[in-house]
């Protein structure tokens, strides 16, 4: 109070000079976003030829971005219905979370007939992370560690960090092979001290395109039961490995029905292109019903202070896809139909750059690796070339996004490639 009155009591001229001083002087500029980042830097080029490889969001084979049709069906659905806006409950609109959970751990799994799923609607995949992250902070009640793989999704790291988790890597991709290096993994996992909260992407592993086989996840599950860990999946992209919903939900179900009390961020950004409609969920396996409804009023109580409750147009359509059996099989027919136009690039880029190009560098990992990213090995000035002389975006990682290439510009992705790797 009594500073207000001092400065209410100077004389104007030096009003004015201390209002220079700007509360904010003190805040440093931030580097870009390692992802988004690059989407900003892309917009700004105004070259013809510019292709942006960064972010992972599919386009058509021109290069459009894709609205899928079962969607637009539902919107014309949705709009015919004339709902009112009304809030959603805390935890999102019931009948998407009674969808999306039975989309994910399967129709028949014992974990949905017993009722023994807590699950929320959360603001798509990052959103279902920060959910869950700051519950497992609050609840776990082990030590609050958790490993990634190395590499991960980089927002993986300030989320988990952000929400008090303490967090190591995990060996995961092995550079000489551009595969995964199961015995690291495995050694990794089992050295992490018992009861570590272990994060496991389901399928499609972003950024290196590597996940492991049905036979591996079988020893990745053992390994975790022996140390007494707990796994949090995060399943951004079912049905874009394979292409089939079901075969890319095989790890996650394969650690429930051995009895695993797992976490599960799932997200409709990619697989029903709602990218900006921001949907997804965040789930708890519980032991019973009763369990459940405890778990399920902690969910309430941590989402309420952070965005009361989240928006319903996207947890409305992807409801009236899987709602419906029609829009749902013409829906798993456009999954589809996106896993294989991106596995079509795949061979045709390392084709241009073996035979077009005549590359005598290794390519075979652009099409050993699965969903919408290819971790080409790519070094961060080989990334910077390929921006700066061919206006090609990539994470500097060298992560290529394989939903952004098209019949159209593949040929010149060769040879922007191939330009920047042969000496
Ligand atoms: C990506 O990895 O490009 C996507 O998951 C988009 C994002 O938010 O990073």
């Amino acid at each position: 109070m009594l500073s207000t009155i001092a400065r209410f009591s100077v004389k104007p001229s030096r009003m004015a000079s201390r209002a220079l001083v700007s509360t904010w002087s003190n805040v440093p500029e931030g580097p870009p976003d390692a992802i988004l980042g690059v989407t900003e830097a892309f917009k700004k080029d105004s070259s013809p030829k510019k292709m942006n490889l960064g972010v992972g969001a599919y386009r058509d084979d021109n290069g459009k971005p894709y609205v899928l049709s079962c969607v637009k069906k539902a919107e014309k659905i949705l709009l015919d219905k004339s709902l009112d806006k009304e809030y959603a409950g805390i935890t999102g609109v019931p009948e998407f979370n009674k969808l999306a959970g039975a989309l994910a751990y399967g129709d028949d799994s014992n974990v949905i007939q017993d009722n023994r799923l807590a699950i929320t609607q959360s603001i798509s995949g990052t959103g279902a992370l920060r959910i869950g992250a700051s519950f497992l902070n609050e609840f776990y009640p082990h030590a609050k560690n958790i490993i990634v793989p190395n590499p991960t999704w980089g927002n993986h790291i300030p989320i988990m960090k952000n929400s008090g988790l303490n967090l190591e890597k995990y060996t995961y991709f092995d550079k000489n092979t551009n595969g995964l290096n199961i015995d690291g993994m495995l050694e990794d996992i089992r050295k992490a001290p018992k009861n570590t909260i272990v994060l496991l992407h389901a399928c499609a592993h972003n950024p290196t395109g590597v996940d492991p086989t049905q036979e591996q996840w079988n020893q990745i599950a053992e390994v975790v039961k022996e140390r007494d860990h707990f796994v949090f999946f995060d399943m951004a992209y079912q049905g874009f490995a394979s292409g089939d919903c079901n075969r890319d939900a095989y790890a996650l179900r394969k650690f429930v029905d051995e009895g695993h009390q797992v976490v599960l961020s799932q997200s409709f950004a990619k697989n029903m292109g709602l990218y900006g409609e921001r949907v997804g969920s965040f789930s708890v396996v519980c032991a019973d019903a009763n369990e459940r409804a405890r778990v399920d009023s902690q969910l309430k109580i941590l989402i309420r202070p952070m965005y009361s409750n989240p928006p319903i147009h996207g947890a409305r359509l992807v409801s009236t896809v899987l709602g419906n059996q029609e829009l749902k099989q013409e829906w798993l027919g456009e999954v589809k139909s996106m896993a294989d136009r991106i596995i079509t690039m795949r061979d045709k880029l390392r084709g241009h750059l073996e035979n077009d190009f005549g590359s005598k560098k290794p390519w075979n990992h652009i099409t050993d690796q699965i969903g919408m990213f290819c971790y080409s090995g790519l070094k961060p000035e080989q990334v910077d070339k390929l921006k700066d002389e061919w206006h090609v975006y990539l994470t500097r990682d060298g992560r290529i996004s394989m939903a952004g290439v098209s019949s159209g510009n593949v040929k010149y992705l060769a040879e922007a490639i191939h330009n920047v790797t042969k000496d």
